[in-house]
């Protein structure tokens, strides 16, 4: 079986609107640590680990004993309607880690049903359906996390049970706030949110929905404080704050655990999902639980956190703070950060190097001006991958390259994957 032949049977049966990378596409076929092996031989280093999900890395045996444990049993799935004691343990580890007083844990699949929860139970605690959230931001595939998605490219419907209200992202290059220094920004972000609610919102707003760092918007972020601020405005009205730490979390941006402790605020609810299975099917939701217990009726999620995804999210997130990779993000982001721009200031397509620890964006432009050039963005994106890189992409124009490996890189493998991105953006160049 050639690559070949898979990609015509996959263009022939799955749909057209679920985008496959790079001109002539890969199947990756094996991997151990942060190494890939596509169906043709070549091998990758991988810096975007599944979009930000293999977060250990591939193979991990301690992840693997975990789950073939959990397999022995014969028990793979019981539903929540019994007890699951791996379940409840894991819960009660991230009930712990998640910094929220008197916490409850939801599990969910993916990091859409996370935020669909985290929705269901704000509008449930404040009896409205009013919500607000941040333009650029990307939260799922369900029709609240579309409506609250504010990326056209990812809304594939207008259909909203919702009512949303629109805040500035946090774009440095672009929009009414991205010329302001950090200070100016925060307190302009702020003074928009307070217009916002009095124009509006028909009071009574059920929630702020953010991320730290957008993800799919090419890791724009506002300055650190922002999220802190907006809460003390929210606080007047006991408006909830939901952080959505799908890519954010579990250490990730080096500096933190969760990408809102960069902020000086607790949020009411934080959902997560990607890299605390490694690839198994593992998502939540983590709130007070004032809060996550207002819901009025049976809500119950058949697969969410079931003995073989939590098996492995234990072992994961164990695997995670033993290694202290929170600390190696710190490390070995900044040896990446710092040397992609070096690479920036030689060059006049990079508009900005952004992300914190091992979460970083490339943005590219056309030379010389803030125009987004997603042209020059696909070849710098092709020729890592034809040098033996795997990066993503993303941005509201499809113009930044984004970089999420595995938190356990190692200093050599980001000095390898930095040759590699210098050169492709010296080759675009
Ligand atoms: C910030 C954020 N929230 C939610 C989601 C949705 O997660 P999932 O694809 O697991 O439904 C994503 C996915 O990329 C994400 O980046």
């Amino acid at each position: 079986m050639t690559t070949d032949d898979l990609l015509d049977r996959h263009r022939a049966v799955l749909p057209s609107w679920m985008p496959l990378y790079y001109d002539e596409p890969i199947e990756i076929v094996s991997g151990s640590g942060r190494r890939v092996t596509d169906a043709a031989g070549r091998s990758y280093l991988d810096f975007f680990g599944g979009v930000l999900t293999n977060m250990l890395g591939y193979d991990i045996a301690e992840v693997r004993e975990a789950v073939e444990r959990q397999l022995r049993t014969g028990v793979v799935h019981t539903s929540t309607l019994y007890l699951i004691r791996e379940q409840v343990e894991l819960a009660e580890k991230i009930a712990r880690l998640s910094g929220i007083p008197d916490a409850r844990v939801f599990f969910t699949n993916s990091g859409t049903e996370a935020n669909e929860a985290a929705l269901l139970v704000a509008t449930n605690y404040r009896r409205s359906h009013q919500i607000l959230a941040v333009r650029n931001s990307y939260h799922g595939r369900s029709y609240a996390t579309m409506g609250i998605t504010g990326h056209r490219g990812w809304s594939a419907s207008a259909l909203n049970p919702l009512q949303v209200s629109w805040l500035h992202s946090g774009d440095r290059l672009r929009g009414l706030l991205s010329r302001l220094d950090d200070d100016a920004h925060i307190d302009a972000a702020v003074e928009d949110l307070r217009e916002v609610l009095a124009t509006q919102s028909a009071g009574d707003v059920a929630c702020l929905i953010a991320e730290p760092i957008q993800g799919v918007g090419g890791f724009t972020h506002a300055p650190d404080g922002l999220l802190g601020a907006w809460k003390k405005v929210l606080d007047e009205s006991g408006i909830l704050l939901i952080s959505d730490e799908v890519q954010t979390g579990w250490g990730r941006t080096g500096e933190h655990f969760w990408g809102y402790q960069a902020h000086d605020v607790t949020p009411d609810l934080l959902t997560f999902a990607k890299g605390v299975g490694n690839g198994f099917a593992l998502a939540g939701v983590v709130g007070r639980a004032d809060v996550l217990n207002s819901v009025q009726a049976i809500s119950f999620s058949t697969f969410g956190g079931n003995p073989i995804s939590t098996a492995a999210g234990s072992a994961v997130l164990d695997y995670l703070l033993e290694h202290d990779l929170q600390a190696n993000a710190a490390r070995v982001g900044a040896i990446l950060r710092d040397g992609l721009r070096a690479a920036a200031q030689r060059s006049a397509i990079v508009a900005e190097v952004r992300g914190k620890g091992l979460m970083l964006g490339v943005e590219f432009v056309q030379p010389g001006s803030r125009e987004p050039d997603p042209a020059i963005t696909a070849r710098v994106f092709e020729e890592c991958r034809r040098a033996g890189l795997l990066v993503g992409k993303g941005g509201l124009y499809g113009n930044v390259i984004r970089m999420g490996p595995p938190l356990t890189l190692t200093e050599e493998e980001a000095r390898e994957g930095l040759g590699i991105l210098v050169d492709a953006i010296g080759a675009a160049s």
